[in-house]
């Protein structure tokens, strides 16, 4: 099935670009039936360059059509991140012949002074976005960090909120016409998590039995001493999503459920800039598979591309012991691939380059992807997960990249439950553990397809390709 035989590391089902740079998915949106994704793009080379928005389009969530870029770098700035929100009433008055306008907000970043502000773009055809003319519509000064606008409809005091990071805090502006913006309040993470610059606020409503509770998911550049602090459960890469659970008052938020441990969106060190898609009802998330510490120099620039996003997960609440914690199950069904072999304790050939795995696996036992020298090992004991990719691949292309911290995760087990589905995808593996409650992201660089799995221990796994 796969148009990829040739090259190793381009993935199939994790939308990378056919050329360039990607970064943060940008302007998550549903609209009828498609989906569309636009995204951090640099079309001039593989490496990270004057921001577009490079744009996409599915209507499955897996396969992807690559569209004509979105939005071009002006002269204030790149286009940095943001969200697309669908102003089905015109209030800001950009529709046209009857039909409501998709408004892109977006951080225009003045490369040589940094300064970040915030605009609008709009479209009512999805092809054709034109600047609005009186941006900034939240000016900025310079050498500051403020970026990355996520706008949600307020239905808790009316309007609409955009909630944006203003170096190490989020911010709150409300609106009631989507284009002038006041300063509402502010949430400053750390007191209880982590601290340090934010990046790629989201926040969204997830329902629970005790009613409706509001998430807000924040990337986090962390310092060494945050690092140090606070993440010597996790690996220790410089940058992690983390999220809070509590109430948004229509002004601000408020963590409302406190942790021993900081929450994390993410247990891999390769899943950042996760944000939820807009117009859809229920909290539908993307995030960007690449770390800032070494995503610079990941060899995949020998097939013409670096940046792929992960699959679509769909995010809730679940009760544990613990408290409430994030829930993602990734949206697999699509894919459609189909059980091939069942196998227990011992190593079976699979397809090259793209399988699934959804093996049943008690503590002592032990997973691994590969081919003849390469593998990434999953160990589950009685507490741990242990994911390791020490061996599974190139790892000469940076230092960061190679040092244990990112090489070896041990994660907490939150739950007994002994089911874990690992999809693997030429240079990507997500896995799904503890009911969803423990996703694990990181991409593995192997010189040739991997095309087997191993197992030994009291495990069984189906096989899908
Ligand atoms: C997060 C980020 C954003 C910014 C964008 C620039 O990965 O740093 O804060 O808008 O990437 O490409």
């Amino acid at each position: 099935m796969s148009e990829n035989k040739n090259s190793v590391w381009r993935t199939e089902v994790h939308f990378a670009p056919k050329y360039g740079w990607l970064n943060d998915p940008n302007g998550l949106i549903k609209l009828d039936d498609e989906y569309h994704m636009f995204f951090q793009y640099y079309p001039e080379g593989t490496s990270w360059g004057p921001m577009h928005w490079g744009h996409a389009r599915s209507k499955d969530l897996i396969y992807w059509e690559e569209l004509p870029i979105a939005l071009y770098p002006d002269d204030m700035g790149y286009i940095f991140s943001g969200s697309c929100f669908l102003d089905k009433e015109n209030i800001s008055g950009f529709g046209a012949d009857g039909k409501a306008p998709v408004l892109a907000f977006y951080t225009s970043n003045e490369a040589e002074t940094h300064q970040e502000q915030q605009c609008v773009a709009y479209s009512t055809d999805m092809v054709d976005f034109t600047k609005y003319d009186g941006n900034p519509i939240i000016p900025g000064p310079e050498h500051s960090n403020r970026r990355d606008p996520e706008v949600i409809r307020n239905d808790v005091i009316g309007g609409y909120t955009m909630i944006l990071t203003e170096e190490e805090c989020i911010a709150f502006y409300h609106s009631d016409d989507l284009i002038h913006w006041e300063r509402s309040g502010s949430f400053v993470p750390g007191e209880n998590g982590l601290s340090g610059i934010c990046e790629c606020p989201c926040l969204f409503r997830a329902e629970t039995e005790e009613g409706e509770k509001w998430v807000l998911m924040i990337s986090m550049i962390l310092t060494d001493e945050e690092k140090e602090k606070t993440l010597s459960v996790y690996n220790k890469s410089g940058y992690v999503m983390q999220y809070y659970i509590g109430d948004f008052d229509g002004k601000t938020f408020h963590d409302t459920e406190k942790a021993d441990v900081p929450l994390l969106v993410d247990y891999g060190t390769d899943f950042y800039a996760g944000v939820v898609f807009s117009n859809i009802d229920y909290p539908l998330s993307i995030g960007w598979i690449g770390n800032w510490e070494y995503s610079a120099d990941i060899p995949t620039s020998r097939e013409d591309f670096r940046g792929m996003m992960s699959l679509p997960r769909k995010l809730g609440l679940k009760k544990t012991p613990a408290g409430y914690r994030l829930q993602s199950s990734m949206l697999i069904d699509n894919i459609g691939f189909e059980c091939t072999k069942t196998i227990d304790n011992r190593s079976i050939h699979t397809e090259e380059g793209m399988f699934i795995v959804k093996a049943k696996a008690d503590s002592g036992s032990e997973i691994m992807v590969g081919n003849d020298v390469h593998a990434i090992s999953v160990k589950i004991t009685d507490t741990e997960y242990i994911v390791d990719r020490s061996n599974a691949g190139k790892k000469d292309f940076n230092e960061k990249y190679a040092e244990e911290r990112c090489s070896v995760f041990r994660i907490p087990r939150q739950t007994d439950s002994n089911e874990l589905t690992l999809i693997w995808d030429h240079a990507v593996l997500e896995i799904e553990a503890d009911n969803g409650l423990t996703p694990v992201t990181l991409f593995a660089f192997p010189e040739k397809n991997y095309d087997r799995v191993e197992l030994k221990g009291n495990v069984t796994a189906e096989i899908f390709s």
